[in-house]
């Protein structure tokens, strides 16, 4: 979501409305804005694209210098003007912004409601207005202290109290805000580039930070109260780059955002004992798991590629038969589906006509069905049975990268959930495998430590004609999406095969300096995927190698090694696929294509 907030002597909606013109790739499905005016808060929200804002705002106009505007990409709650934000506690004594997830935002609400508050969105936002209001001790700024503290998650968020309209509060935790400062008026922003027509002097908000924003006046203190001193940062980049974070590009920004969006994906569904894995949106009893004979897997592209993934963990986990096809093919197929199956649809945008209709064809053959989304009230998601959101936020590169490993995490944990319910997967096992998945945001950033490396590795292939990848088991799966991921912005031809596959043809085509890029980090099939380099090997072919972290083994038979941190077998592919990224992302570079809007592409296919 994007954030802004005003205050000074100018028309607050003016300022909000153009900021969050600036914002709308962090969020497009609904926005709104909040103004003191007269003695109280004054709201407008519209679902959808902000131009609908727009007309409304122009039609219905809020005169006032205070103000605070949301754009919004749902979370909690479908893209609508009730859950739009700003969000109000009954007595409209307090608006606020939020960007994030407020993890125990149910037992807040359950306490407020047993107190006899009424909720009037589905978000998870609108407890801390309420919030607001039952803490509310006449004093803007220490209820906001005692709020915050109440709350668990990820937030930027801004709050406005009606009797104190001289200033505007925020804070932030694992989200980014920041306050512009101007002269006789102050800014806020959870990014750059909705401030910079104004002002370029920034404070940049820490975690535990609270400012209080006033339109002369900007001070920092900590959760006791203890004022902070901050620095300016002079920001020095041009709007575009802002946009991208200060990233060249937004698929290098979104490769660098995975760490965040994992962590986000699974954080919610791990018991607060970090032994197991809960789903409150499916609910299911143990009953639920057994009756399923055979899970069917459809979805096409990135998406199709966590699904084969999605075969392992699901099948070696949790016991249950499973099935992946391409979305275009199931549904032509005249398929095996019946009430004993389970259909999982997976789709980032949620919007993928192919995938759509073969979850249609899978409901009229009986299937239940579940919609795996980063889409909040996608069409998918709302023609589901049930939903698992992945929470990667905005994927706006067409090659998809943050999305896919929220794929790969959610998928994951589903299988651990399954599997403990039907009673095949030991509570030891699945703490176990927690425990690494939840070591794998830190995990990634030493993975980007050696992002140099593949740099230079990708100058080393930019001109070579074909690429080959191969890996056997979940590597193998792996193997594919690195390929696609090269072809689709490369345009350098790239193919993938199983480690065991290749000399049943392929291996003809494998001569003198052909690069092979070889995934060896399932230990169990270690062995046979050193046969299969020496085999390539023997043909001359230059191998990079792709490794966990010790190995000894497999570095003897390579030219060139990546290594991926020490993990378990299953929470490995989350962290191996980022550096095949990163190989398809330089070579693009390097090659001067256009990374984001690769040729012939789109992000979203509603096209058969
Ligand atoms: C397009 C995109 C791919 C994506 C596929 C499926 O082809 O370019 O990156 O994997 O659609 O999209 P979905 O939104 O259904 O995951």
């Amino acid at each position: 979501c994007g954030i802004v907030g005003y205050i000074g002597d100018r028309e607050a909606a003016d300022f909000l409305m153009d900021g969050l013109s600036k914002l709308e790739y962090r969020g497009y499905d609904s926005a709104g804005i909040a103004v003191y005016h007269n003695g109280a808060i004054a709201i407008r929200k519209k679902a959808g694209r902000l131009v609908n804002l727009s007309n409304e705002v122009k039609a219905h106009p809020i005169v006032g210098t205070a103000g605070i505007g949301h754009t919004r990409w749902a979370t909690h709650g479908g893209p609508s003007d009730v859950n739009a934000h700003p969000h109000t506690d009954e007595k409209g004594n307090f608006a606020i912004v939020h960007n994030g997830i407020i993890e125990n935002y149910m037992e807040i609400k359950e306490h407020l409601l047993a107190k006899g508050y009424h909720f009037k969105s589905e978000t998870d936002t609108e407890v801390v207005a309420h919030l607001c209001a039952d803490m509310y001790d006449g004093d803007f700024t220490s209820t906001v202290r005692r709020v915050l503290a109440k709350l668990q998650g990820s937030y930027s968020l801004v709050f406005m109290c009606k009797f104190e309209p001289d200033k505007i509060i925020c804070s932030k935790k694992d989200n980014p805000l920041i306050v512009g400062l101007g002269n006789g008026e102050n800014y806020i922003a959870s990014d750059i580039p909705a401030i910079l027509n104004y002002t370029r002097k920034t404070y940049i908000m820490n975690d535990g930070e609270i400012a209080i924003v006033q339109k002369d006046k900007v001070w920092v203190i900590d959760f006791d109260g203890r004022p902070i001193s901050k620095k300016i940062f002079e920001v020095n980049w041009d709007a575009e780059a802002a946009e991208k974070g200060g990233f060249e590009h937004f698929m290098l920004k979104e490769i660098y955002e995975q760490p965040k969006v994992i962590k986000d994906t699974m954080s919610c569904r791990i018991a607060s004992d970090g032994e197991q894995i809960q789903f409150e949106e499916l609910n299911w009893t143990p009953e639920d798991v057994k009756s399923i004979g055979k899970i069917m897997i459809v979805a096409c592209g990135t998406a199709y590629h966590a699904g084969l993934l999605a075969k392992y963990f699901i099948e070696k986990l949790a016991r249950i038969p499973v099935e992946v096809d391409i979305a275009s093919e199931y549904r032509y197929r005249d398929p095996l589906t019946d009430s004993k199956t389970l259909c999982i649809v997976i789709s980032q945008s949620g919007e993928t006509i192919d995938t759509l209709a073969a979850l249609k064809e899978a409901k009229r053959r009986g299937a239940r069905s579940l919609a795996i989304t980063n889409v909040v009230g996608s069409s998918v998601s709302r023609e589901a049975d049930q939903v698992v959101y992945t929470w990667a936020g905005p994927e706006i590169a067409v090659a998809s990268t943050k999305a896919y490993t929220t794929q790969l995490v959610a998928l994951l944990l589903l299988a651990l959930y399954m599997g403990r319910l039907n009673g095949h997967l030991t509570a030891d096992r699945e703490a176990q495998v927690i425990r690494d998945l939840q070591r794998v945001p830190d995990q990634c950033r030493n993975i980007f430590d050696h992002a140099g490396d593949i740099k230079e590795l990708a100058a080393k292939i930019k001109e070579k004609e074909d690429i080959f990848f191969i890996g056997r088991s979940m590597d193998y799966g792996l193997a594919m999406e690195g390929a696609l991921k090269l072809k689709e912005i490369s345009y350098i031809h790239a193919e993938a095969y199983a480690g065991g596959e290749l000399k049943h043809g392929t291996l003809a085509l494998i001569i003198s300096g052909v690069p092979v890029i070889a995934l060896a980090t399932q230990q169990d099939v270690e062995e046979k995927m050193i046969s299969n380099i020496k085999e390539v090997k023997a043909r001359d072919a230059y191998v990079i190698g792709v490794v966990q972290e010790g190995d000894t083994e497999v570095r003897k038979t390579i030219d060139s090694v990546i290594t991926i941190p020490r993990s378990d077998n299953f929470v490995l592919p989350i962290m191996t696929v980022i550096p095949l990224q990163l190989l398809a992302y330089y070579t693009a570079v390097v090659r001067g294509n256009d990374v984001d809007k690769p040729r012939n592409l789109a992000k979203s296919v509603t096209v058969e």
